[in-house]
């Protein structure tokens, strides 16, 4: 039995991970009038979310028309009205300008031809590029290319201004943010979730949503019938400095890598995908790596210098879909396992989540419920 002599706080919702979904939530949640607590076992947006290029790329990642494809369009269309609501806690800078994928082989070219003729059916501006077109569109790209497929639907955002920008918020609509606080212990009794034990301190809260990311198993004490499939994805990143600022005009993936335009003079180059657990650091082969594959595929990058290296851990699911909902333990709910969707999926977990908290109506999350088959049939983990 819990003794409620020793709760610290009490709030309505409580927030597991400062990341952009967490703080997204939390925000969410705070716009519908309900008290939340948000505790991060490091510092707020200093995980995947700082980590990430911020793409906005819902076709290009994931190229099935299915339930995850649709969340993805879904969130990519709430973008510029949930920047614009941030635009008061502060400046978020959002680059619409299409996203360019360049062939080297003829299987490359054929696989674009189809995906732009299921985009176009869709109604997505989408459009084959043939060689002679992409000195045009893209100057920077080795003249090498075959040809490429231009999505003019599609970006990036500024995700570390976004980072801040959700931490105002947050503030300014009275959430409370707890950093580098310990695991954090699930409490319960039979029927449901009570809040959350931190350090001794037990901080009451009717629901308590687990948005850890890659750490989500961090969480102690949660019932067997509630363990999250999710392990972490290292991803590493660099940033190029270039002499000019009109350097890559959008999002363009070459050579296995994706290069972001930051539209400072910097062009983010990634990323890596490896299974290493919890180690984030840089690796001489993941550096050179990038940095060989930005040179192969716009070559007057090659006296840029590389002038930062960074790593960042995707929370993978075994079938590559975010976990959003329910657990069997009443109370306490999953939004996480967004893997390399995170930045761009965002708006929508807020938003879904938000709602099914407020009208307890799950129903819209359906199928990416942590009961759903394909998350714990999959042989192992997505890389
Ligand atoms: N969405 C980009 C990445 O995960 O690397």
């Amino acid at each position: 039995m819990v003794s409620f002599d020793a709760m610290d706080t009490h709030s309505d919702v409580i927030v597991l991970g400062a990341g952009v979904i967490g703080l997204s939530l939390a925000f969410e949640l705070a716009q519908q009038n309900l008290r939340v607590s948000v505790f991060d076992i490091g510092l707020a947006f200093s995980g995947a979310s700082s980590a990430a290029g911020g793409m906005l790329v819902p076709w290009t990642e994931v190229h099935e028309p299915n339930a995850l494809q649709q969340l993805c369009t879904d969130s990519f269309a709430m973008y510029p009205s949930y920047v614009s609501r941030l635009q008061r806690y502060g400046n978020v800078t959002l680059r619409l300008s299409g996203v360019l994928e360049i062939a080297h082989t003829a299987e490359r070219m054929a696989e674009f031809e189809r995906r732009a003729t299921a985009l176009q059916d869709a109604g997505i501006d989408a459009h084959m590029l043939h060689m002679n077109d992409l000195a045009d569109e893209e100057p920077l790209v080795a003249h090498d290319a075959l040809g490429g497929l231009l999505t003019r639907a599609g970006g990036c955002v500024a995700n570390r201004e976004l980072g801040h920008a959700l931490h105002a918020a947050c503030a300014a609509n009275d959430v409370a943010l707890y950093e580098h606080v310990a695991s954090p212990e699930i409490v319960h009794d039979d029927e449901r979730v009570i809040g959350v034990r931190i350090g001794g301190a037990l901080h009451a809260g009717t629901t308590v949503i687990n948005a850890m990311g890659a750490w989500a198993n961090n969480a102690i004490g949660v019932p067997t019938s509630c363990a999250i499939p999710v392990s972490p994805v290292r991803g590493q990143l660099i940033s190029l400095r270039t002499c000019d600022e009109t350097n890559l005009r959008r999002v363009t993936w070459s050579q296995g890598i994706y290069a972001v335009p930051r539209g400072d003079g910097n062009i983010d180059i990634g990323a890596t995908s490896e299974n290493v657990g919890f180690d984030v650091r840089n690796t001489k082969e993941g550096t050179l790596g990038l940095l060989d594959a930005a040179r192969r595929a716009f070559p007057t990058l090659h006296e840029s210098s590389c002038f930062r290296a960074w790593a960042g851990l995707r929370p993978a699911t075994p079938d590559g879909w975010p976990i959003l909902g329910k657990t069997p333990l009443d109370g306490y709910l999953l939004a996480t396992g967004h893997y390399r969707h995170g930045i761009l999926l965002a708006p929508i977990t807020a938003s879904l989540m938000a709602k099914a908290v407020v009208t307890n109506d799950y129903s819209e999350l359906t199928p990416f419920a942590l009961e759903r088959q394909s998350l714990h049939h999959a042989s192992e983990v997505v890389c």
